[in-house]
């Protein structure tokens, strides 16, 4: 039998001292969030904890001084133990105030607690086999969803990810039509449509929620005339001849990835572009022990799994399926070509074309 080794046990407890330090944080930082704690302290700090409970509109000061010293010991916003004052660190800011930054983790923490409020649900499923229907497993999976990604889609969708595919800004800035398949409460849509005036856009998800979700937002951002978001499952779409069609961070959710590769080849023109985004993973499961495959997998295991085993086929490609495995189920619906177009930190962004 293999010795126990000391000093391997004494860092091993330490990474979980580490891992338990971030999983205790999620509820703290959440109620931080919702006070509105960390703009406050953004906007008034440095300040004392009363400072910080006044400023933040006569919040009760021993909760607030509790709540700032687990931040400082979480190290995520700074504490001046002289002075005893509170602030927040350029760097602190860009993950917990501004919300456009490419690293703004409120959605993130928000995943987190919904990933807990499913809980029962999918170790049921573990049991009995199946799936835990999207949006059922917690009352606000896809606010949290939607608040996870739209950071890397400000950020990316218009700046990197549509101009690496061949010839498709030119499309949208002239006029193309495109459908932004699974798009959830429609960021990923609104963000394109303010992008390119001159485009259509049709918004589809089978998560009604969501969808009247996403038409609030179009609303709100003024693009309701351009913008439609319309409930339907990915192979029950209707319309078609689209210049592009876009799935940002949902095939590898769906119970029939074939199935949908093949509706999207129907409903796209033929000189048409699919652009799928996915997590970024390697195709072993090897190349994906690393933090981001970390999220990954917990997330899959949780969300992604469940959502796909709920539905018809359940191939259940989990949200580390890796580029090669994606790529056959793209070109199982008869697309001649799929390339990796963009590689960013959290995502990959393959390009498929139907002519071989
Ligand atoms: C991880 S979320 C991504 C949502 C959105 N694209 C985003 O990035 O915020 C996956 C989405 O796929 C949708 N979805 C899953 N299976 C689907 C299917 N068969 N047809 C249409 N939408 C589906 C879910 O409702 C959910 O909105």
């Amino acid at each position: 039998m293999e010795q126990l080794d000391e000093a391997k046990l004494h860092s091993f407890v330490e990474k979980m001292l580490g891992d338990l330090g971030g999983a205790y944080s999620v509820p703290t930082v959440r109620v931080g969030f919702r006070l509105g704690l960390f703009n406050t302290l953004h906007r008034v700090g440095p300040v004392s904890a009363a400072g910080l409970a006044a400023a933040a509109g006569g919040l009760t000061e021993r909760y607030v001084k509790e709540w700032a010293l687990a931040q400082a010991a979480n190290g995520y916003i700074d504490y001046d133990s002289g002075a005893q004052l509170f602030s927040l660190s350029p760097e602190q800011e860009m993950v917990f105030v501004n919300q456009d930054s490419p690293v703004y983790l409120e959605g993130a923490f928000d995943l987190a607690a919904a990933m807990i409020e499913g809980e029962a649900k999918v170790e049921d499923a573990f049991r009995k086999g199946g799936g835990v229907r999207w949006g059922d497993s917690a009352g606000c999976l896809f606010c949290a969803v939607g608040a996870f990604f739209r950071p890397g889609y400000v950020n990316n969708i218009v700046q990197s990810w549509l101009p690496a595919l061949q010839g498709v800004e030119n499309k949208l800035a002239r006029g193309a039509k495109v459908a932004d398949v699974g798009c959830g409460v429609g960021f990923s849509t609104i963000l394109m449509a303010e992008a390119y005036p001159n485009a259509s856009f049709v918004g589809y998800d089978f998560h009604e929620p969501s969808i009247e979700e996403a038409n609030n937002h179009a609303r709100s951002h003024g693009v309701a005339d351009r913008v439609k978001f319309i409930a339907a499952a990915a192979k029950e779409i209707k319309e078609t001849e689209f210049d592009l069609v876009t799935s940002y961070d949902c095939l590898h959710d769906m119970g029939d990835p074939r199935g949908c590769a093949d509706h999207m080849r129907r409903i796209l023109k033929a000189d048409g572009t699919w652009m799928i985004v996915e997590p970024i993973a390697g195709d072993r499961p090897e190349d994906n022990m690393n933090p981001v495959g970390r999220l990954y997998y917990n997330a899959s295991t949780m969300i992604c799994v469940p959502t796909s085993l709920d539905q018809e086929v359940g191939e259940g490609l989990g949200a580390q399926a890796g580029e090669a495995k994606l790529s056959e189920v793209i070109r199982s619906g008869g697309f001649g070509q799929v390339r990796r177009a963009f590689t960013g930190p959290f995502n990959m962004v393959l390009e498929a074309r139907i002519a071989a």
